[in-house]
Order: C-alpha cells, then structure tokens, then sequence
C-alpha cells in the first residue's frame, strides 16, 4: 500500500510550500530546543511539568493555567472519580478478565493486531476488551462528561467555514485496557503519535492543518484549531482510530508513577511541526518519511527525532481515579519496565465530541456493542461475545445510550 504514494513527489511538493525548507525546519528546530532546555531544567529541579488540576476546579476560569495545556498538549485532571467507586470497578475488570479466561483466548488469537508490530518493543499488555463494566461506568459517568466538555472546550471548534463539532455534546469511542504485570519488563510501547502516520504528510486535509508548519508559518500554527481534524482520511488498517478525538486519555485504576510502566509523554504540543518538516531534509532517503508506514502508529525514533526524545519523561504519580490526557499530536509512550510492585491498570477513554465523523463511526460501533464484538477500528478478535458480566443494551443509562447513538 505503501507504494501506491509517491513519497518523493509529495516531499517535492511540501517542500515548495516553503521559501527554503532548511531554513524553515532550523526555525522549528530552535523553538524546541527552548522547549526541551525548559523541560530538562525542570525536570532537574523535580518540579512538575504535566500541567494538572483537580476535578473541582476545572471550572475555575484560569488563563495562565490554560495556556500551560496549550502549550504542553496534555493535562492531569485528578479525582475525577471516589477511591471507592474506582476500587469497586478495578475489582470488576480483574473478575471480568479472570472469570472469562481472558489471557488463554488472547494465546489462541495472538497475531490479529498488527498495529504495534513495528514499534520497537514487543507486544503491550493492552486488552481487547471494551464492555466490561468498569470501561462502560467510567466511560459514560456524568463526570467524565464534564471533564470531556471541558477538554473539548480548549478548541477552536468554530471557523468561517463551518462549526467542526459540538463542544457540550460528548460521543463514546470505546478503546481498550491496559493491565501490566508486576515485574513485565518485555511490554513497553515506543514513543510514537496517534491518529495518523503518512496521512499526515499525504492527506490533503492534513497539509491544510498543517499548511502554516510547511509554508514558514509555524509560530502562527495553532495546534488547538480544531478545522478540519474532522475531515482527514485515514489509510485503513486495524486499529487506527477513525474518529477525531480532541485529547486522547486514560483513567487510573490502580495507583502508578514512575518506573511502574507507565506513559511517558513528549509534553509540547507543537512537536508534529519538528516530525513533519525532518522528514523533508535531505539525509532522509528521498522514499521514505523518517520510518513512518502506512497503517503503523507514527514513528518518533532515536535515528531522526534524538531531539525531541530527549523532551520524553514519565507522567507523575497516578492514583485510582485519576486521569491523564493528551493532544492526538503529542507523542507518548509506555516505559519499557514495570518496577512496581501491583498491577498497573488502566481505562482507555478519550474525547470524542460530536460531530459527523465521530456519529458516523459510533453508529458502526454501536452495532458491534449489540453483539459484544471488537469496535470497527480494532481487530476483530471479539473476545467479548460470550462473556459473562459484559455490559448489554438493558443495563445502559440513557446518557450511556446517547453517547453510544443508540437512543436521541
Ligand atoms: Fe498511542
């Protein structure tokens, strides 16, 4: 598939958006030194770096805290959820997967997600399970809710063109569990981006969102403008999300920092504009975008991006309850070791708002959820048909229903 772009061409092409593309990466590459020194100082100082918040306060109006999200593309919010709840559901997950023998079927059907297989480290701990109890309670809770309005509402969701989606209105992507083992220090996950690798070079709606990187336009590239994030096609192939998420995340379940496997981000939001306009450089083999496939996560790697990597540092401490979030262009990982002494867990949900690109996949997964099958965006390994304690139709709130777009 890969063949089917002309990858010297579509360089040729970007590069000319640009009065000297040299000059233009150089100018991008000083603004993340700065960034860099700024993270590696604070991390020498052990302050904090990942901007956060606790859940009652989000709505506390506060520009200069809001302006460190912008700039770092993520955010800590804490204590969305009580221990006991967390703890309640977290005993749920395990049951579920335990009960259902969950690790012997993932032995027979091992093979069926591609989608890592080129990351550098082998494969993650992530579960294909989506409807457990625990996913669906802390997917569609009225708390989670507020904290996706609130995310969603760091976006410039309006433009002269048209409205990209509704900030108040949330749709659930359903997304996988993380469960690492004490001890595990085989599934790591190398740094990389979500939501795209050679679409972002190649697709014509990702060059206008990009259009102010390439053509010597960075300082007034805005990643937090949502236009035309909804419109971007992406190559298919398991596991790439169809969706437009404003931040990906995840929830806590079970009390993690660092060096107990956990993710590491790349905390600065203009990252994307260094990856992009690299792979224009001359010491790139004119075929290739700096080791990023089609169909593969974004490759960020020590051979092109050793800048950049040096920005890589492990999220804080995590308790039960707590979320993190990240800009679908910021790069993250998961750290090679787990050191820890307790099982790492966690709950994917990310931040869906509606708009026609996210209903459209969420009618589709809608029907995968009646069935208990793998959501469309996975590989089909649909564990789930025939297990006992998954989440079914009846036991749906009607928020949980809108979300799913199986009720108005
Ligand atoms: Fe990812």
């Amino acid at each position: 598939m890969f063949s089917e772009i002309d990858i010297e061409k579509l360089k040729s092409k970007l590069k000319n958006y640009s009065k000297d593309y040299k000059e233009n990466f150089n100018q991008i590459e000083k603004y993340i030194k700065s960034e860099i020194d700024e993270i590696s100082k604070l991390k020498a100082l052990k302050r904090s770096i990942i901007p956060e918040i606790s859940f009652n306060q989000i709505n506390l109006r506060n520009t200069k805290f809001v302006e460190s999200i912008k700039k770092r593309g993520c955010v800590i919010v804490r204590d969305v959820f009580e221990n006991l709840t967390i703890e309640r559901l977290n005993n749920d997950l395990e049951k579920y997967i335990e009960e259902n023998n969950y690790y012997d079927d993932q032995k027979k059907k091992s093979g069926l997600d591609k989608y890592f297989s080129d990351l550098k480290s082998s494969k993650p701990q992530i579960m294909g399970l989506y409807w457990s109890k625990a996913q669906m309670e802390i997917r569609h809770s009225e708390n989670m809710l507020k904290v996706k309005k609130w995310l969603n509402n760091l976006w410039i969701y309006k433009n002269d063109e048209y409205e990209v989606f509704d900030p108040s209105k949330e749709l659930s992507y359903a997304d996988r569990v993380r469960r690492r083992e004490p001890g595990d220090n085989t599934l790591g996950l190398s740094p990389h981006c979500d939501a795209g690798s050679v679409e972002r070079w190649s697709d014509d709606y990702y060059q206008k969102i990009y259009k102010d990187i390439f053509s010597d336009n960075f300082l007034k590239f805005n990643p937090f403008n949502a236009k035309y994030r909804d419109k971007t096609t992406e190559f298919e192939s398991p596991a790439v999300a169809h969706v437009f998420r404003t931040f990906q995340g995840w929830t806590a379940l079970t009390e993690q920092g660092p060096n107990d496997g956990t993710l590491q981000l790349i905390p600065i939001a203009k990252a994307m504009a260094y990856i992009l306009t690299r792979a224009l450089l001359d010491d790139v083999p004119k075929d290739e975008l700096c080791g990023s496939k089609l169909g593969k996560a974004l490759s960020v790697n020590k051979e092109y991006h050793s800048l950049l990597l040096e920005g890589l540092i492990s999220i804080p401490n995590m308790k039960p309850g707590d979320t993190v979030w990240w800009h679908p262009d910021v790069v993250h990982a998961v750290e090679e070791k787990h050191l820890g002494k307790n099982y790492s867990n966690v709950v994917y949900v990310g931040s869906t708002p509606y708009c026609k690109k996210n209903l459209d996949y969420v009618r589709k997964q809608a029907k995968k959820f009646l069935k208990g099958e793998s959501p469309p965006d996975f590989a089909a390994e649909d564990f789930e048909t025939n297990y006992k304690g998954r989440i079914k139709i009846e036991n749906l709130t009607s928020l949980a229903k809108k979300q799913l777009a199986i009720e108005n």
